[in-house]
Formats: structure tokens, C-alpha cells, sequence
């Protein structure tokens, strides 16, 4: 049985009577040394009119100590140290007989998850800004799929909104087609600075653009073919990106313009329900504690959370989803809590599943990541330099693809640095820091995965004895380790947290170096031998499968 369901099932015996199975909460201690799991007992003082001290003492009375090493009780608390062995051969045993499956759950069945994540805008260069909701959403579906949830992952592409009008105006007015054709981003970014700077002459540009997406919203031929051109254009280049970035695909493309003509039917609801109020000519709805929510224009125009609000109703319509998350930054945070309010005020209670997985900026130096002329710095351009900087680190070897090897460090090395922190805080961005094959970097990682393969010459079957084994501090630290990589990825998915997962594969990189250091791998008899191996193929494994959550590739060499 798995350990934490032992203690459980151990402790109920004792106190059935009084307490439900649920009550019971395994965790692990602060400090090791306390012991490798801890039962409060404060839990059970009021159903038992008791103290947590008595309880805890009580406990370890009655309960089948040959099960465990020892078990003590500290104010309140029981505390367990498992039976090393048997833990070990457990452990060992489940890894290398499941292989990349090692850690799934199954918390997740029959729940379905969308996940609306990276979400670039057409038209506008796919920035490092939008690395983070890419690596951090990428990084949440495999950890869904990981827990046994289906999930639906959303681009939910920025294909809407007045600046097309005013994209549009711009084209007509001073673009080239075969200059576009030929570089779209690049000419279609000019085409919109140009915009900005001549309508700062002339105003009346302003409302030919709002013309253009007014003619664009109600299905104008011209306005549409041009829109549909520049967004085809772009998410062309944009895959380019993500190819980079080793994501294929997302199972949906459908962006703000989707929600076209879904709007109406939202907004007639708010107003049958009387939420919709006319102020000054626009249209809004009244929240409670934040600013009101702005569903119409005066001029009649949609706005972003317009198309938010017709595309939750879709997304709950057609996926029926349990749980609804947004990777969008901090900055957004308003926006959400209004969508939310809105839909909770029209009577919706779906609106609790919705939740905004919030993160933090790309700084350099301390200050939003920028050229030097304060423009966005481009993710691909970003990307190719960190793959050929990380060209530099490969082996000269004829066995080595130079190009992908470099290709899974440079960007492992990118992903890494960007999940390794809790997402909330802002992240700082320095390739060298990052590439560094020491600290903690993603290489490091990696280069622990393939130091470990060369080690194992492919060796991935042990005949080990385990009542014959030392099991020394430093091999029941990774055995511990790798007993916990359950749990981490369901707390990942809980906190919609990746950095669990970049933490752990980190430590557990750490101890393994540490434990190679220490313990000489090829020493000792057969049997200890073999038993070393297997620790080393096991810490392989499960780097393996953490990098992999993270949508980092382990290469076999580098
Ligand atoms: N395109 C938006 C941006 O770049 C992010 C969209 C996030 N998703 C959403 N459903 N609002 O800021």
C-alpha cells in the first residue's frame, strides 16, 4: 500500500469509532529530522474531548509500531520514520516499472479544464511578454493531463478591437502589398506606428479608423479580407515561435473576432435582467467594490470584456468545463474580477470556476524588458540567440545533433528561468545567467539527466536484493525525493503552480550530484552496484518526466 495510505489506514484503526478517514491529514514535517511524515492530532481534539498532546500519545500506544522504524509524538503531533527498506524497494520498484507514467494521478477524471493561454496579439510582434502565458499555460496542461483531467488549450488570439480599423485605415491609405507579403509583422507594425504619429496631426485619422472597425464588425467584404489577411500573416509567423518553443498546437485558434456576432445575445441577457445601464451614451453594468464594467461604447462598440463575457458563456456552452483558468498577466487582474462579478450578477455560478492565473513581467536590470528604443523585444529573436549562445556549451561529439541539442538547452534554459519562481513575482531576464551549466539553471538540470544516461550506458534493468543494501543518508534522500514527485504535481495543479515542478527537479538534481559525489557508484559487490544504478536510473526517470511537465526536453547528451 502506499505509505501516506498506510499511516492513514493505521491511525483509523485506532480511532474509527470517533473520526472519519477524511479527518485524518498526513503531511510532511518541517524538518526531516522530526520524522518523514507527521498526523496532527489538534484535528481530533474536539471530536475526541481531548488534548492533542493526550491524543497524540495515545496513538502511538495502541498503534502497530512494526509497520514503521519508530514513531514519537512532539506536542500534538505523530510523528512517523518509515521502514527505509521497504520504502525503498516501493519506490524503485514503481519507477522503473512505469517509466514517463511515474507520478500520474488520477484527481483529475472526468474533469475538463480549458485553459486560454499565450494569446498574442495579430499584427503586433509576439513579444516576451507573452513567453510567460506561452511557458506557464504550456507547462499547466501537462501537468493536467498529468493529474488525469481533459483539458482544452485556447489561443486565444487578440484578432479584435479598434486598432484593426485603424490597421486597416493605415494599409489603404500608405501600405504596399508586396512589401507586406514579404515581411507582414515587421510591415504591418510600421503601418500602425505611422498611424499613430500621422493622427497626431490630423484627429479625423481617429475616426476613420473607428469607421474602418465599424465597417469591419459589421462584416464589410473589403475591411474583412484585409483583416483576414493580416491575421493569417501572423499567426504564420507566430508558429514559427511556438515551433521554437516545441508546442505543435492548440486545440483551439478561436480568438476575440470569434466572438464577432456572440456578443448580442450576452448583452440582451444583461439588459433583460436589468443589469445593463445607460450612462453618458455607453452602455455598462454596475459592480459592487470595483469600477463599472463598460459593455458598449457610444459609439456602439464592443470592448475586450465584451467578447470575455460571450466567450465564457461559448466556452461553458461547448466544453462544459469544470474549471476555466486564464494565463494572462497581473496587469489584467481588474478585468477578471469585473468578467467574473458580471457573470456572478447575472446568475451564474460557473463564474467561481473561472480563475485568473495571474504572473508577473519580464524585467532586465530591474526594468521592463525593452530595445532600446522602448520597443518590445521579440520572443523569436530572444529564442534564436539563446539557442546559438547555447551552442557554444555542446560537446563536439558526431553523435550529437548540434542543432536540436542546442535548440532543447537554449530554449530549456528560456522555459526554466521563467517557471523556476512563483509566477505572481516578476521575472529577470539575463541569457548568460540563464544558460549557466551551474546554479539554478535549466542546463543544470538537463546536463544532470544526460550525466546520469552516460553513466548507465543504457542500462535500464536491475537485479537488486534490498535486505542486502546500505541505504546511506544520501540515497534515502533521493529515495524520500522521488516518493514525493506524486504529490508535488498534484499541489502544482492545485496552485496552478509550475514552479513546484522546477523546484523539485532542481533539488532533486542537487541531491543526485551530491549523492554522486559521495557515494562511489562502482564500488562495492554486485548487488550494491546494481543498487546504485538503480537510484541513478530512477533520479533519471523522474527528471526526465519533471523537465517534460515543464515542456523542457532532457536531451540524452549534450
Ligand atoms: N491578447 C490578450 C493580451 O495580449 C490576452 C488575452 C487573454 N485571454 C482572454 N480571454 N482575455 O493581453
Amino acid at each position: 500500500m502506499e505509505i501516506k495510505q498506510k499511516i492513514k489506514a493505521d491511525v483509523y484503526e485506532i480511532l474509527k469509532e470517533n473520526i472519519d478517514i477524511e479527518d485524518i491529514v498526513v503531511e510532511y514535517p518541517k524538518d526531516r529530522s522530526m520524522g518523514d511524515y507527521a498526523v496532527p492530532c489538534f484535528v481530533f481534539a474536539k471530536k475526541l474531548r481531548n488534548s492533542p498532546v493526550n491524543i497524540a500519545n495515545d496513538i502511538k500506544e495502541k498503534i502497530e509500531v512494526d509497520n514503521y522504524e519508530k514513531v514519537e509524538t512532539v506536542s500534538g503531533y505523530l510523528n512517523f520514520f518509515v521502514e527505509k527498506e521497504e520504502l525503498t524497494a516501493y519506490v524503485l520498484n514503481k519507477v522503473t516499472s512505469e517509466k514517463e507514467n511515474y507520478g500520474k494521478s488520477d484527481i483529475g477524471n472526468n474533469k475538463t479544464v480549458v485553459v486560454d493561454y499565450s494569446a498574442p496579439n495579430i499584427a503586433k510582434p509576439f513579444g516576451v511578454g507573452h513567453l510567460r502565458s506561452t511557458a506557464i499555460g504550456q507547462a499547466i496542461i501537462n501537468i493536467l493531463k498529468k493529474t488525469g483531467h481533459e483539458t482544452i488549450g485556447v489561443n486565444h488570439l487578440g484578432d479584435w478591437g479598434t486598432q484593426f480599423g485603424k490597421l486597416i485605415c493605415a494599409y489603404k491609405r500608405w501600405g504596399n502589398e508586396a512589401e507586406v507579403r514579404e515581411n507582414p509583422i515587421k510591415e504591418l507594425t510600421k503601418l500602425y506606428v505611422l498611424f499613430h504619429e500621422k493622427a497626431e496631426e490630423d484627429p479625423t485619422l481617429e475616426d476613420e479608423g473607428r469607421a474602418y472597425f465599424k465597417a469591419l464588425e459589421n462584416g464589410d467584404k473589403e475591411a474583412y479580407e484585409l483583416w483576414k489577411w493580416f491575421r493569417d500573416e501572423s499567426l504564420k509567423e507566430f508558429q514559427k515561435t511556438y515551433d521554437l518553443l516545441g508546442i505543435n498546437k492548440f486545440d483551439s485558434y478561436n480568438g476575440e473576432a470569434f466572438y464577432n456576432d456572440k456578443m448580442d445575445e450576452v448583452i440582451s441577457e444583461i439588459e433583460e435582467k436589468g443589469l445593463l445601464k445607460k450612462d453618458a451614451g455607453a452602455y455598462i453594468v454596475d459592480l459592487e467594490d470595483m469600477p463599472p464594467a463598460l459593455i458598449k461604447k457610444k459609439d456602439g462598440a464592443t470592448l475586450y470584456i465584451t467578447r470575455d463575457l460571450a466567450t465564457a458563456f461559448y466556452r461553458k456552452k461547448t466544453y462544459n468545463f469544470d474549471e476555466a483558468v486564464y494565463v494572462v498577466g497581473n496587469e489584467q487582474s481588474l478585468h477578471f474580477k469585473q468578467l467574473k462579478a458580471v457573470i456572478n450578477k447575472m446568475g451564474y455560478n460557473f463564474a467561481d470556476d473561472m480563475h485568473h492565473v495571474n504572473f508577473g513581467m519580464v524585467l532586465q536590470g530591474g526594468k521592463k524588458m525593452s530595445t532600446r528604443k522602448g520597443k518590445t523585444v521579440k520572443l523569436h529573436d530572444v529564442l534564436v540567440e539563446a539557442k546559438e549562445m547555447a551552442k557554444s556549451y555542446i560537446k563536439e561529439d558526431n553523435n550529437i545533433d548540434v542543432e536540436e541539442v542546442s535548440r532543447q538547452v537554449g530554449i530549456g534554459a528560456v522555459i526554466y528561468n521563467d517557471l523556476k519562481n512563483y509566477r505572481i513575482n516578476d521575472i529577470e531576464f539575463n541569457l548568460e545567467d540563464i544558460l549557466k551549466f551551474e546554479g539554478e539553471t535549466g542546463p543544470y538540470v538537463q546536463y544532470t539527466y544526460a550525466r546520469i544516461m552516460s553513466l548507465l550506458n543504457c542500462e535500464d534493468n536491475f537485479k537488486v536484493d534490498y535486505s542486502k543494501v546500505e541505504i546511506n543518508s544520501y540515497i534515502w534522500n533521493l529515495v524520500f525525493k522521488l516518493h514525493e514527485f506524486n504529490d508535488i504535481i498534484v499541489k502544482a495543479k492545485l496552485g496552478y503552480d509550475p514552479s513546484l515542478i522546477a523546484k523539485y527537479v532542481m533539488t532533486l538534481a542537487q541531491d543526485f550530484n551530491r549523492f554522486y559525489g559521495n557515494c562511489k557508484i562502482n564500488d562495492g559487490n554486485d548487488n550494491d552496484k546494481a543498487f546504485k544504478r538503480e537510484v541513478s536510473y530512477a533520479v533519471a526517470v523522474v527528471l526526465k518526466e519533471g523537465l517534460r511537465l515543464l515542456n523542457i526536453d532532457a536531451p540524452e547528451k549534450m
